[in-house]
């Protein structure tokens, strides 16, 4: 079960879709940055804002062969609250790979100043909390998501800290 970490390329866009849409509810319940479904039209434009000047955002995918297994991302870039996502695959969590996508995010955060990253964590999801917390997150809020239904903690990370 070997994966590589790539950059987000334009040519990912259907894959990365492909991807989103095939994500179990189970998941999709804790992960939904681009709500239940997503379209190649907004992969595309994911993909582009990896390439402006200066960037909106960094996203990386994890492969295995010629399947996307893992997707993290810093969006935002160009706020003052760049924001984090990150997902693995039914069947490919629990191996290390979300660990890895969020250590290479954030080195490649402080490598370009970013000051701090925010999260927004379903409370239930301690295997996410517990990845969060090893990299230096902290809980500074909680919110019930309407929309959602669902209770989320904020978190964040000074990256300046060291
Ligand atoms: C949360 C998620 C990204 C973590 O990625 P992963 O590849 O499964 O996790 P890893 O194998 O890299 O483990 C990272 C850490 O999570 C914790 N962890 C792993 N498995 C765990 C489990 N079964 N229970 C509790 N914590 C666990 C550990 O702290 C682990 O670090 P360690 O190995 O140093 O102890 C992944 O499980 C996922 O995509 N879940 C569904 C979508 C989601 O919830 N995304 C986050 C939204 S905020």
């Amino acid at each position: 079960m070997s994966y590589t970490l790539q950059a987000l390329r334009l040519t990912d866009a259907q894959a990365l879709a492909n991807f989103y849409n095939g994500l179990q509810p189970t998941t999709i319940r804790t992960f939904r940055p681009l709500g239940d479904r997503t379209t190649l039209a907004a992969c595309r434009q994911i993909a582009a804002e990896n390439l402006t000047d200066p960037r909106g955002r960094i996203d990386l995918l994890a492969w295995n062969i010629d399947s996307i297994v893992g997707w993290a991302f810093l969006a935002n870039l160009t706020s003052e609250q760049p924001y984090l996502g990150i997902v693995v695959a039914e069947g490919w969590q629990g191996k290390g790979i979300g660990k890895s996508m969020l250590g290479r995010l954030l080195a490649w955060g402080r490598g370009v100043a970013v000051s701090k990253v925010y999260l927004m964590v379903v409370t239930d999801n301690q295997r996410a909390i517990n990845l969060y917390t090893s990299h230096g997150f902290a809980t500074y809020d909680e919110e019930f998501d309407e929309l959602d239904q669902l209770p989320y903690y904020h978190m964040a990370v000074d990256l300046e800290a060291g």
